[in-house]
């Protein structure tokens, strides 16, 4: 399959095909991902979540960013990567973005950069992009706001904050980002935001109206069973079945029955012969 271009996401658009994409920290995850076909690989900020076990997004750092990028564009052939820039790796200006950003694209081989926020980040786009990296923007229920938002709280339920998203999502196309996350909005906000848009639109928790949708693979997998957000369908219940496989194992291992012989390795001839001459006494309570 043909590595996946910022241009093939527009032109997926162009022809009507959604677009998948989902996101990945490590190396096993990204090789299934990609082997299946999924479009756009997320290095998540999320990582702070569902793998590090925060409550928020916040704690995440650059460098971190930075490690599970580099397992995840190891493994993939296929998708865009795209790694997420952490809270206060873009905050302070622009100039700080784009030498964290370069990092990013050098030290990682990532294909892009996500960065939240709307139209106060526009300065931070535009440098991004004067600096050769292409940009994806997310708006919305941005998780690096949640303490100025109060908690993650559906975004643009009233005129004025609509209106607002629909000018912040103008901006970030008219900047020049490639794409743009929409995440916790409602479903008609999101339908009005990706048939504006020539850029495709990936929504999370936004409605099946945008032009592709993301989730965090934990969540759709059932490994990160403490979340219950109403966007996130499960297609796997793997907590429930690591679980029984843990029970399992540990039966076998405490009534003997792993490993077996089959298991295990034998010695060749004469050896085995000369060892039961040697040390046959305490080879007879071995299991045959
Ligand atoms: O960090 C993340 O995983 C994200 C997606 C939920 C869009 O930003």
């Amino acid at each position: 399959m043909k590595k996946k271009s910022i241009f093939s996401l527009r032109q997926m658009k162009k022809r009507g095909e959604r677009i998948t994409a989902l996101t990945a920290y490590d190396h096993p995850t990204a090789r299934l991902l990609d082997d299946a076909g999924i479009d756009l690989i997320l290095v998540g900020d999320s990582l702070g979540m569902v793998i590090q076990g925060h409550d928020s997004t916040l704690a995440v750092t650059l460098d971190e960013i930075l490690y599970h990028t580099r397992l995840v564009t190891r493994a993939v052939r296929q998708a865009l990567v795209v790694a997420d820039m952490p809270y206060g790796s873009y905050h302070l200006s622009p100039e700080q973005a784009v030498a964290n950003a370069i990092r990013l694209v050098k030290e990682t081989g990532c294909d892009a950069v996500k960065a939240e926020g709307g139209i106060d980040r526009i300065p931070v786009i535009r440098a991004l992009l004067a600096a050769e990296i292409p940009v994806m923007g997310h708006i919305g229920l941005t998780p690096q706001s949640v303490k100025r938002l109060g908690g993650y709280k559906i975004q643009g339920r009233q005129m004025k904050d609509i209106e607002r998203l629909i000018a912040d999502a103008d901006a970030l196309q008219e900047a020049g980002c490639f794409s743009m996350v929409l995440e916790g909005i409602p479903h008609p906000v999101a339908r009005i935001i990706s048939h504006k848009l020539e850029i495709p639109t990936i929504g999370i928790g936004a409605g099946p109206h945008c032009d592709g949708q993301i989730l965090v693979f934990h969540d759709m997998m059932g490994l990160n069973e403490e979340s219950a957000f109403r966007f996130v369908r499960r297609y796997a219940q793997l907590g429930e079945r690591i679980r029984e496989s843990l029970g399992q194992y540990q039966r076998d291992v405490r009534e003997g029955h792993f490993p077996s012989l089959e298991e295990s390795f034998p010695l060749e001839e004469p050896i085995e012969t000369q060892l039961e001459e040697s040390y046959g006494s305490y080879l007879k309570d071995e299991q045959t």
